[in-house]
């Protein structure tokens, strides 16, 4: 019978994760501080641990480590409502065997307790979002409390460590320059240069002479010989930004530096031995360049041993209001809680940013312009990128939907009836009032227009305009 610890002083959760644990037939120990669950480590050797981070007394990450000497065969599940990229970190350095951001379903920490009795490392656990408090202040730090970024942190955590190369992809603006110096900071490299190469905006003619060096003579202008990006990174970590514009012709060496470790100098000569860890970034979808024969499959299987996407800042929108804050703070506002009235920040929240996060960063800096040292008001922002566009009022229309469900559910009035019904009450008048509008009311067009039936339109307009006779004016 597998044997389960659970070291968590809060009540609720420690009582749920027991209840599970036993369903599942496993031999259930609980303690409500580390003090206590180290002693009962000690004593019963258990299988799994569940590892709360917050303890009155001692704290988890320091269990963690006691833990890893008392129990060294327990595979470890750390489990925190306030986790940022560092909590990631040191749980996986401390040898932590998953890690699991609070709140989590039930399923979840079953399937965790049941990797972890198999030692099958899995998927990244994904977290549900927390509050704001223990924000990671340090200017640097990459902000998200959201699900979506609480994966990614783990990511990073996890293969940071390691010198695998690191493909990240995801929309201009979404942080993919900083989670790569993230993955590098937190290397052994670190110490070593980050060295970013933004392959685009190198000379076409120069790239290989950048990346790799030269000879003395190599060509004209080479008129002494000059190490390459690579051999100046050597021992650190080399960022190449924007891949898919690498010339096919410098993609085959790449691959070769990749595989043998070594650079050859444009003009030839004797290869050099370097040690440098690939990190790449791009928006493109690089399997599609692949399957046009722009970008080489083995090149990109070599660079994409471990990917991390960033997801759009539309996927993640509760992120908004401690990325404001954390940006306000960068500008030097000294109180960016209280210059973010609650009007502003779900304005924020429900308008576009097809930018990510870089254009809220620029909106911000923008509006604390405007703002004069005052609370931030809608009005001092600027024009998103491109809302005009269909993808723009299809996304706000998107996050409308949001915010509407989260009105009717943070009413505190008990569970909401009949979603569903109510949005198209909402917004169904707005649709048919509009088509006929532009349509003089021409109900068989309409029909068209919205493919649905005659005999549709005519109940709809019923429905929402019961004092609206039905003319016959389609004939
Ligand atoms: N999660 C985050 N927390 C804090 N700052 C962020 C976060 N994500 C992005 N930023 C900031 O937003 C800006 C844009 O990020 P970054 O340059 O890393 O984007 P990118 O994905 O590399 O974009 P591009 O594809 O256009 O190069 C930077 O100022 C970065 O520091
Ligand atoms: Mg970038």
């Amino acid at each position: 019978m597998p044997s389960i610890l659970i070291i968590d002083d809060e009540e609720p959760i420690a009582w749920g994760l027991r209840r599970a644990f036993e369903r599942e037939k496993y031999r259930v120990g609980v303690a409500a501080t580390a003090e206590d669950g180290l002693s009962q480590a000690r004593k019963h050797a258990p299988d799994v641990v569940f590892l709360d981070v917050r303890l009155p007394g001692m704290d988890g990450l320091t269990a963690l480590t006691e833990l890893r000497k008392i129990a060294p065969s327990a595979a470890v599940v750390v489990m925190t409502a306030h986790g940022n990229l560092n909590t990631a970190v040191k749980a996986v350095e401390g040898g932590a065997f998953d890690y699991l951001a609070k709140p989590f379903d039930l399923a979840q920490a079953i399937d965790a307790a049941k990797r972890a009795i198999t030692r099958i490392q899995g998927e990244p656990v994904t977290a549900a979002e927390v509050g704001s408090d223990d924000i990671d202040l340090s200017p640097d730090a990459i902000i998200g409390r959201s699900p979506a970024m609480q994966a990614v942190f783990k990511r990073i955590a996890l293969v940071a460590p390691t010198n695998a190369c690191v493909l990240i992809t995801g929309e201009s603006g979404t942080g993919k320059e900083l989670v790569a110096r993230a993955v590098h900071a937190h290397s052994t490299r670190r110490a070593k240069a980050f060295l970013p190469v933004h392959v685009a905006a190198l000379n076409p003619n120069l790239v290989e002479s950048e990346l790799f060096g030269h000879t003395k003579g190599a060509f004209t202008g080479a008129d002494k010989a000059r190490d390459g990006l690579l051999t100046l990174a050597d021992g650190g970590t080399v960022f190449l930004d924007e891949l898919a514009d690498i010339p096919l012709t410098v993609q085959a060496k790449l691959l070769r530096v990749l595989e043998r470790q070594e650079v050859i100098p444009v003009g030839g000569g004797e290869s050099q031995t370097v040690n440098v860890r690939i990190v790449s970034a791009t928006h493109a979808d690089l399997s599609a360049a692949v399957r046009d024969g722009t970008f080489r499959h083995d090149l990109f299987y070599r660079l994409n041993v471990y990917p991390i996407h960033l997801p759009p800042l539309r996927d993640r929108i509760d992120d908004i209001p401690a990325l404001a804050e954390h940006f306000l703070r960068k500008f030097g506002v000294a109180n960016p809680v209280e210059v973010l009235p609650a009007e502003t920040r779900s304005f924020l929240k429900s308008r576009p940013w097809p930018g990510n996060v870089r254009e809220l960063r620029n909106a911000l800096e923008h509006a604390a312009i405007e703002a004069r040292g005052g609370p931030l008001q809608p009005e001092h922002f600027p024009e998103p990128a491109s809302a005009s566009g269909p993808a723009g009022i299809a996304d706000r229309l998107k996050s409308l939907v949001v915010e509407w469900v989260r009105e009717r559910t943070g009413r505190g009035e008990g569970e909401p009836t009949e979603l569903h019904q109510q949005l198209l009450d909402t917004v169904e008048p707005a649709l048919f009032d509009e088509v006929l509008r532009q349509l003089d009311g021409n109900r068989l067009a309409a029909a068209r227009w919205l493919g649905l039936a005659r005999a549709t339109v005519r109940k709809m307009i019923k429905k929402h305009h019961p004092a609206i006779d039905e003319p016959d004016d389609e004939g």
